[in-house]
């Protein structure tokens, strides 16, 4: 019998969607015979890993601490497999601005963006450059934090006036922040099991185009998930194929969720961000795409624990 550790909560912004997926992930390894212990991660973890003294970590965290790579790095020095992606894949992952700059380099589509630190409007009055940014992005501009995950602190500004207060939000997530072209479009995932990618789901926000909001994504009935995604056979194959791209592009592991837009106008697909630990509760895509894909949600948890064990190269 395996002892596995589900690592889930945290002080991340996002604790309630981790609790929520890891109460999922401990049924499903209970069903599947598995010895479970359920950490609740807080400042006494590295004790309490070595106590349970689990064979292999079960990363149901998500947010900050969880799937930037710090607790990745402290399962690493415990010497506990754990699932999911290596630390630097984390830190690629969960840092946008990173991300974008690796994208751009490998060729891979991603929107247009600039991104700043707090010190660039407090000391070297990046205020006098926004109106060149938003000239070269045109109306409405996303303005987002740097890291955070869940659209939290994410802000279509519609004119010059909306741009001063969607930055104040993004920085009270972050120091960095950036200002990105806005895809008119299709939001559209294509999740990855081994780096195999899944049928794709779109997220369809109901009740206006704005309603893509925190509350909405996790709120069951106010976003509704088509999957597989009703997109052409040349669309299909080529949001995973990106997918697939950036899963090797960012040295990924065990599973991520790539989000991507299809821009209406010219059919064009776009690289928004890969997921590290992607969540797993019943609303959340990866299970449903997995289910598409003819895999069960015990079935696939199954399989990360196993591939955690077989103990890939963390990259
Ligand atoms: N450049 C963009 N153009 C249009 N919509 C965007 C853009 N960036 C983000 N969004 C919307 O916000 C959502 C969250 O953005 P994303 O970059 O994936 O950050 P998060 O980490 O919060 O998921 C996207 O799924 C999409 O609906
Ligand atoms: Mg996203």
């Amino acid at each position: 019998m395996t002892r596995v550790a589900v690592l889930k909560g945290g002080r991340s912004l996002e604790r309630n969607v981790s609790l929520r997926s890891g109460a999922r992930v401990e049924d499903a390894l209970e069903r599947g015979g598995h010895d479970v212990v359920g950490i609740d991660v807080g400042s006494d973890l590295v004790a309490r890993l070595r106590d349970a003294a689990p064979d292999v970590a079960f990363v149901a965290l998500h947010g900050r601490d969880g799937e930037d790579g710090t607790v990745q790095e402290l399962l690493e020095l415990v010497g506990i497999p754990y699932t999911g992606s290596g630390v630097s894949a984390c830190v690629r992952c969960w840092d946008k601005v990173l991300a974008k700059h690796l994208m751009r380099g490998a060729g891979i589509p991603t929107p247009d963006f600039y991104a700043f630190s707090e010190t660039a409007f407090k000391e070297l009055g990046a205020a006098e450059a926004l109106p060149a940014i938003e000239e070269r992005l045109a109306f409405p501009v996303v303005v987002k934090p740097a890291a955070q995950g869940s659209a939290l602190g994410i802000k279509f500004a519609s004119d010059a006036g909306a741009v001063p207060g969607a930055l104040v939000a993004a920085f009270s997530y972050d120091r960095k922040v950036l200002l990105e072209r806005h895809i008119s479009g299709r939001d559209l995932a294509v999740s990855l099991v081994d780096g195999e990618p899944l049928p794709v789901v779109e997220a369809v926000p109901e009740g206006g185009a704005d309603a893509y909001d925190f509350e909405a994504r996790y709120t069951i009935g106010r976003t509704r998930f088509v999957c597989p995604a009703q997109l052409g056979d040349e669309d299909t194959a080529r949001a995973q194929s990106l997918a697939r791209a950036a899963w090797e592009l960012f040295g990924c592991r065990g599973f991520a969720r790539v989000d991507l837009m299809r821009e209406d106008a010219t059919g064009e697909l776009f690289v928004l961000e890969v997921e590290a630990v992607p969540g797993l509760t019943e609303t959340s895509l990866l299970p449903q795409a997995a289910e598409a894909g003819g895999l069960g949600f015990d079935e696939l948890i199954g399989r990360l624990v196993e591939l955690a064990l077989a103990g890939a190269p963390a990259y």
